[in-house]
């Protein structure tokens, strides 16, 4: 089941006579693997939460997975898998559409087409393309160089109002805005809405369990530097036990501490207390019952969702058939906004 969207590109006026209109959202996740707790804090968990509020679009970007050397079965893989752990999380198809990037061949299409409209300079200045390149500057594919463009063309081919992400796609979104804008008044036509990232403030940014002045990664080498949600019990007590705290045996959200500020961020928020309640939950107890309490938290979290997307991933008919139907309810909205483009620039 697939839900129905609001119709594309309208001016919408609430009136009496009318429902409200519900605004649009959309996010996406690359399907590359050792998905982790940072990935669930900083966006699947919100995703969830709010998908009754909004007209939500997921799509598991299988495109920019390429933008780096993966194997091809371990690409499809992952792709089915990752729709298994969103559904598995929450996400509902009565309220959302989850569909397969490269299902809608309108992405690359409209991806090659603002590329001509990209400044170099702006993906100079792009600090995640930075990080990946690292010192291969003249090995690595141009498609990780123009990977920002792409992301930008997933928001703006559905007239996304909101996009809920985590802290490090900030620079992404500024970009997306910025050719938006540009767009619109080269031609002088609101031929794109102009979409407003939701970061939290808590939960943005997971930082590395080894690491804590590193935010956690799928590309991390190190395993103990992160959760996957599809950790077992036994690997998150090991993970836990091990995580960089210091000498210190206060624990409070002390910044200056970033190894438990960190650990502490996470408790807070898979337990839904406020900061002030787990400072005092653990107050005058030390690391070794905080990090025990943290594991069972941990695990407690995880438990269900392993369990539904062990059931959810036995059923491939079922999995491909949700991708499909939501691909199908979402490609006319992709379609007609490439189309508004290609007219306003003068192809065909
Ligand atoms: P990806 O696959 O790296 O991450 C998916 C989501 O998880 C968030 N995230 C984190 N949040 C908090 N703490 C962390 N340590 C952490 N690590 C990752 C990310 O911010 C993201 O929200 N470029 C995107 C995928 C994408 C996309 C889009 C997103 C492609 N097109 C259009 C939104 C809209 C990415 O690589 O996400």
């Amino acid at each position: 089941m697939s839900v129905e969207l609001n119709p594309v590109n309208e001016v919408k006026t609430d009136t009496a006579a009318q429902p409200p209109i519900r605004k649009r959202v959309f996010s996406g996740i690359q399907p590359t693997g050792n998905i982790h707790l940072g990935n669930y804090l900083g966006a699947i968990r919100n995703w969830v939460a709010e998908q009754t509020h909004y007209d939500n679009i997921f799509c598991i970007v299988d495109l920019h997975a390429i933008t780096l050397p993966i194997d091809p079965k371990e690409l499809r893989t992952n792709t089915r898998q990752m729709a298994a752990i969103l559904l598995a999380s929450g996400l509902d198809t009565r309220h959302c559409n989850l569909f397969i990037q490269s299902h809608i061949h309108e992405h690359a299409e409209m991806s090659w087409i603002l590329n001509c409209f990209t400044p170099m300079g702006w993906l100079n200045r792009m600090t995640q393309f930075k990080t990946k390149a690292g010192e291969n500057l003249d090995s690595v594919g141009t498609g990780l160089y123009c990977y920002p463009v792409l992301m930008a063309c997933d928001i703006l081919l559905y007239q996304t109002h909101y996009v809920p992400v985590g802290d490090d796609q900030r620079q992404h979104l500024e970009l997306t805005r910025d050719l938006a804008q540009r767009f619109n008044s080269m031609y002088k036509k609101r031929v794109f809405t102009i979409p407003e990232g939701q970061i939290r403030e808590v939960g943005a940014r997971v930082m590395s369990l080894d690491d804590p002045t590193k935010k956690m990664s799928k590309s991390d080498p190190n395993p103990f530097s992160r959760i996957n949600l599809l950790d077992s019990p036994k690997e998150i007590k090991q993970k836990i036990a091990r995580a960089t705290t210091d000498s210190e045996k206060l624990i409070t959200f002390d910044p200056e501490r970033p190894g438990i500020y960190n650990l502490l961020g996470i408790y807070q928020l898979l337990t839904g207390q406020s900061q002030q309640e787990s400072e005092d939950a653990f107050a005058g107890k030390g690391y070794g019952d905080f990090k025990a309490a943290l594991t069972e938290v941990v695990v407690e979290t995880l438990r269900p969702i392993q369990q539904r997307y062990n059931e959810l991933l036995s059923d491939r008919a079922m999995l491909d058939n949700i991708l499909k139907e939501s691909a199908d309810t979402v490609r006319p909205i992709a379609a007609k906004t490439l189309q508004t483009v290609k007219d306003v620039i003068g192809l065909g």
